[in-house]
């Protein structure tokens, strides 16, 4: 049985080189990479929002970041033949719009030779310079078919600058569609850091990652439903990151709140999406098996249907503390997750999502 790791990460080489260039001492605007002066050897990645306010030190940041050889590495100590990797967050967000386009050919070649260098165990989803004018975005998208190892793109929620449902993502997501681009859609910014409260510093990371990354998702997926994206481009084929966040159980309620709603259904108004958001999940909606519980990953099948769920790690991210625990404890957590979701006599079901999905919905062979 083939398993494949839809969730995977890198910064190619170019991408690090960028992200060391950006600091420039106090006041550096994130994302970047610095050493601090008590630690001249270990080197931190601060990427997300306010993640450099109060003394905060993100995260360490070494060649499991952009080493093919230690993705090849990961792969093989957790039984996962193909990866189709993606640039992590934040892209090419933080880029002018004269910068983003030369980076984003750049990147997305770094990914081919990579993929290249150990086919056919790599893949990779290529990254839009969503900065840059749509004319140069959707240049990216048709240029991405013509590279053989690309599979479709990586988004962050905030689209052109206003999000995904702002009208002027309709040439993108038009281009998406007519060229069949398979879209994986990926959290940055999370939620507003005031709502983890004033103590928010002594908790880490745990409330942005666990919490305000799954919310940001399923807000921008909302907003996408609600404002009708899927009843104008209806081949527009989504993946979710972390099992599309709270969206397994609030659809119910997001779709009940649309029926009450005045604004939009009130006095014989028929205003919002033709399609139930459930017939939208079954039908666009994609999701990764990146919930780290069984409960989450019979939601997610639940919601979607077996064939539409998909096995992911996120590697680098979630690296065990211990310093020799060869198998990852985020790994391990997923893989028993999907175990636990099915039974025996739903082998079959328990290999699509384990693989058997994402090498038909991707096609992952090469010839
Ligand atoms: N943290 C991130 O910044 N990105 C991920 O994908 C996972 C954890
Ligand atoms: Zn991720």
């Amino acid at each position: 049985m083939s398993v494949v790791d839809i969730h995977t990460h890198m910064y190619p080489p170019s991408y690090i080189s960028l992200l060391q260039s950006r600091y420039d001492g106090a006041g550096s605007a994130v994302p970047y990479i610095r050493t601090f002066e008590d630690a001249p050897d270990d080197p931190r990645l601060i990427i997300l929002p306010d993640e450099d306010a109060k003394g905060g030190r993100g995260r360490p940041v070494g060649p499991e970041y952009w080493s093919v050889e230690q993705k090849i590495a990961f792969m093989d100590t957790h039984n996962i033949e193909t990866s189709v990797v993606s640039l992590a967050n934040p892209w090419l967000d933080f880029l002018s719009g004269f910068e983003s386009p030369t980076w984003a050919a750049k990147i997305n070649d770094d990914f081919e030779a990579i993929c290249a260098s150990h086919s056919p165990r790599l893949f990779f989803f290529g990254v839009l310079p969503l900065s840059g004018p749509p004319l140069t975005i959707i240049a990216e998208i048709k240029r991405l078919q013509t590279l053989k190892y690309a599979r479709g793109v990586v988004i962050g929620t905030t689209g052109l600058g206003r999000g995904l449902d702002d009208p002027e993502m309709g040439k993108i997501w038009e281009a998406l569609e007519e060229t069949n681009t398979f879209v994986f859609l990926h959290p940055h910014y999370g939620l507003p850091s005031s709502v983890y409260g004033s103590r928010a510093s002594e908790y880490g990371h745990v409330l942005p990652l666990a919490l305000g990354f799954p919310m940001e998702t399923t807000i921008a997926v909302a907003r996408m439903w609600i404002s009708c994206v899927w009843d104008r481009y209806p081949g527009l084929q989504i993946l979710l990151a972390h099992a599309g966040g709270a969206i397994p159980s609030l659809a119910g309620r997001l779709q009940s709140c649309l029926e009450h709603d005045g604004h939009l259904r009130g006095n014989g108004k028929e205003e919002g999406p033709k399609r139930t958001i459930q017939e939208v999940l079954k039908q666009n909606i994609y999701l990764d098996a990146v919930v780290y519980g069984e409960v989450g990953i019979s939601a997610a099948v639940g919601l979607v249907g077996k064939d539409r769920v998909m096995f992911g790690t996120d590697h680098p991210f979630f690296p065990p503390l211990g310093a020799d625990e060869k198998e990852w404890l985020s790994v391990r957590t997923n893989y028993d997750a999907i175990q636990e979701a099915f039974t025996d006599e739903q082998d079959q079901d328990a290999k699509g999502v384990l693989g058997g999905n994402a090498i038909k919905v991707l096609r992952l062979q090469v010839d």
